[in-house]
Formats: structure tokens, sequence, C-alpha cells
């Protein structure tokens, strides 16, 4: 495995694969790596010649009051795993080649920003949409893989894609849960015994709104106050937001229709979690 640190010769190189005919995936990181990480490169090492796993914290997309000088960081072990999994190329930049001196230039997706995590964390999706679009000029690659975990995330690299003719295909994974339904996270390891307890009325509030869904209910007040109900009861908590939501616009729907997302992020401690998942409308049958 080859590790990479300056962005023009992580760009020659994937030159020189595409001139090859080399099909190029990429899997962005933070780093710290976990199990849902690793899910990612798995799938992505399948689906092409060269697997890139970049690995950046990136300090554009942390707001002034968040977590950019704590998030957990293991350089070592997360190029142990990366290179288990097969990957042709670490890539991890220093934050001085990501934004050198003089550095202005940002990636605004707009209207599908502004609820949900846009909404308590102005300038997190910019300074998302802005990184992963460096790394993609950087890495050129044909496929980019990312987790349904940070699920308006993905809609949001979707987009811009989309919106911006990118010649990459944005595949989204599921996601990856702990033996005891927490959903993975690098953030998880913020959590004490007693927060990591709490922190399962997350996946306690989706089982109970899939379970209410496949039994018929599609108000959207009642599945939502199931969920809500739960994560009241529980100690050392706050909601920040939970909604639901069209699985691509990420409008508020009023009524479960075929499919939406049940989207929720709740402060336990110190840490705020995310999660999230597909309902699915259960036709209630004619007699
Ligand atoms: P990070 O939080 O390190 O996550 C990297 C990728 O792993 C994302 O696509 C995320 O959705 C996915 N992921 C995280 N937890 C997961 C889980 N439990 N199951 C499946 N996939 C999971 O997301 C970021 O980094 C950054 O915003 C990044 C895209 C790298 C841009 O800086």
């Amino acid at each position: 495995m080859q590790s990479v640190i300056a962005p023009l010769e992580m760009q020659s190189l994937a030159r020189q694969w595409w001139a090859q005919g080399l099909k190029i995936a990429l899997v962005p990181t933070m780093g710290y790596l976990h199990r849902g990480h690793l899910s990612l490169m798995e799938y992505a090492r399948g689906v092409a010649d060269r697997l890139v796993v970049s690995l950046f914290v990136n300090p554009t997309q942390f707001g002034p009051s968040e977590d950019y000088q704590q998030y957990p960081r293991d350089l070592e072990r997360d190029a142990g795993l990366i290179r288990e999994v097969g990957a042709d190329v670490l890539y991890h930049p220093g934050v001085e080649q990501m934004y050198p001196d003089g550095y202005q230039t940002y990636v605004s997706v707009e209207g599908i920003t502004q609820g949900l995590c846009g909404a308590s964390r102005p300038g997190h999706f910019r300074g998302v949409a802005t990184v992963v679009l460096k790394l993609f000029h950087q890495v050129q690659p044909h496929t980019a893989v990312f987790g349904e975990k940070d699920y308006q995330q993905l809609v949001v690299i979707r987009r811009m894609a989309a919106d911006l003719n990118l010649a990459v295909a944005v595949v989204g994974r599921p996601i990856v849960r702990e033996p005891d339904g927490l959903a993975m996270s690098s953030r998880n390891a913020y959590l004490n015994e007693e927060e990591h307890q709490a922190a399962l009325c997350l996946y306690r509030g989706i089982l109970a709104a899939r379970e209410l869904a496949a039994a018929g209910e599609n108000s959207r007040e009642k599945l939502l106050e199931a969920v809500r109900r739960i994560i009241a009861q529980t100690p050392h908590t706050r909601i920040d937001y939970v909604a639901l939501v069209n699985p691509e616009t990420l409008e508020e729907v009023e009524t479960l229709q075929g499919e939406a997302r049940l989207a929720l992020a709740v402060w336990v401690g110190k840490t705020r979690l995310i999660d999230n998942t597909l309902l699915t409308e259960t036709q209630s049958c004619c007699v």
C-alpha cells in the first residue's frame, strides 16, 4: 500500500491509472476507523481496480464550538486496517495541503442543507461539499462510497455530483451497528458506559417506528411521537431533531406514503449522535 500526502502526487497517480484504463474507487473518511468504514472499503474494493482511502479530519466542516481539536485520531492503527482491507493508497493530506494560505473557494449546496443537521450545524455541509469535491478532483474516482449513517451527507454529495456534472458514481451503503444496535461512529469513543447505554435509545426509537409502520401506522405525528417518547424517557439525552422526510428531497412528509426516512439527532451527554432508517408504508389489505 502506498501512502500519499501531496494532492498533486495523488492526482498524477490517478491520471496514470486512468491512462491505463483502470477503475478507481474512493472511500473518504476522517479516520478513527470502525467496522462501518471498513464495510465501505470492502464494498469499494470489489467495484474497482484501485482503491483509495482518504483520511483527513476536515476543519471546514466543524463549527467554532465543535470538536475539531478533540476529534479522535489514530493514524497508525488506521493505516494498519486500511492495509489489511487491501487498499492501494492511503491518502492523508495535511490541513496546509488541502487549505493552503490564501484559500478562498467553497462549495455550497443549497435547499437540502438547510434542515436536519444543517439547521443545528450551520456551515457543516459547505465544509463537507468543499472537501469532497476537492477529493474527487485529486483522486478522480469512478465510484465514491459513502455510508447511509450520514444520510443527509449522502444526499448532499449526490446532489452536488448531479448539479456539477461530476463523472463519479456516488454509492450509499447500509449502516453498520454494534451488536446492541448502536450505529457505529468514531464519536462513540466519547461515550462512557452509562452514556453508551443511554445512546441505545436512538435505535430503540427506530425499532419502535419500524414496528408501528409495519403495523400500518402512517401518521407522521404518531410515528415521531413514539420515537420522542422513548428518547424523553432516557436519562442524559436531549433531542436535537426527530424528522420524517422524503428520501430524496429531505422535505418533511405529513404521512408515510411509499417510502420515507426517519432521521434523528440526539445529544447524549456532550456527544451529538445521529441515526436514521428507511420506513416503508404497509398497505393495509382489503377485506
Ligand atoms: P467519517 O465520519 O469518518 O465517515 C466516513 C464514511 O463512513 C461516511 O461515508 C460515513 O457515512 C461512513 N460511516 C460512518 N459510520 C458508519 C456506519 N456505522 N455504517 C456505515 N457507514 C458509516 O463522513 C465523514 O467522515 C466526512 O464528512 C467526510 C465524508 C470524510 C468528509 O470529510
